[in-house]
């Protein structure tokens, strides 16, 4: 009789990114984000709680270490060769470990992509950002660093499903569903 493999479920991805009107996310690399609003910071730590794992660059990780430390954290980072456990939070090199694999092997069904630019723009590009949640605040920033820190330009289509004002400076939660 043929052996069949077990189909492991795949995960799910959401995005969260809070953004100034001309698209950045930070002043700069190890800023750290002080400028969203309240109601967007509860909406954000809220949704948290709904899923399984978060996935964050090693600078965001750097920044919000203290926050991050306590959930299920997965750090992509060129700095380690293996995978790199340290409690809840895990190291991972794209280079040498498939990251996708990695998180249907853990069982994680629903993870939440936290950034910053260039985890954005990874998972963008590796399918794993199945929806993305984009919190404008009312601010122009002129410099820093943008939503996806792509090498080049590709176009990828989204379809909107909600908006939302959050509050009454005109901080608007967009949903925008991947159309690729
Ligand atoms: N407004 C928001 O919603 C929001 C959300 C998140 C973060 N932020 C802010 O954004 C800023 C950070 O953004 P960022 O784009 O500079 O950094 P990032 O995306 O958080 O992290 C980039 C780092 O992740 C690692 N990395 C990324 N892609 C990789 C790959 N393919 N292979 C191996 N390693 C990879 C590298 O770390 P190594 O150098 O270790 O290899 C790289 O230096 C911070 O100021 C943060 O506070 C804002």
């Amino acid at each position: 009789m043929a052996m069949q493999k077990k189909q492991r479920a795949k995960a799910k991805y959401t995005g969260y990114v809070a953004t100034s009107i001309d698209g950045r996310i930070a002043s700069g690399s190890h800023s750290g984000v002080n400028w969203t609003s309240r109601e967007d910071w509860n909406f954000f730590q809220k949704s948290l709680l709904k899923y399984d794992a978060i996935i964050a660059g090693h600078n965001t990780f750097m920044v919000a270490k203290k926050r991050l430390e306590k959930r299920n954290t997965i750090v992509i980072t060129s700095k380690v060769s293996t995978v790199k456990t340290d409690n809840k939070v895990v190291f991972i090199n794209p280079k040498n470990t498939n990251v996708k694999n990695f998180i249907n092997k853990k069982g994680y069904k629903k993870v939440a992509v936290i950034g910053g630019g260039h985890i954005y723009d990874f998972c963008l590009k590796n399918q794993m950002l199945d929806d993305i949640y984009v919190t404008i605040e009312p601010f122009v920033f002129t410099a820093g660093v943008t939503m996806f820190q792509g090498a080049y330009f590709r176009k990828y289509r989204f379809s909107l499903e909600s908006i939302k004002k959050l509050n009454k400076n005109g901080t608007i939660l967009l949903k925008y569903k991947n159309g690729n």
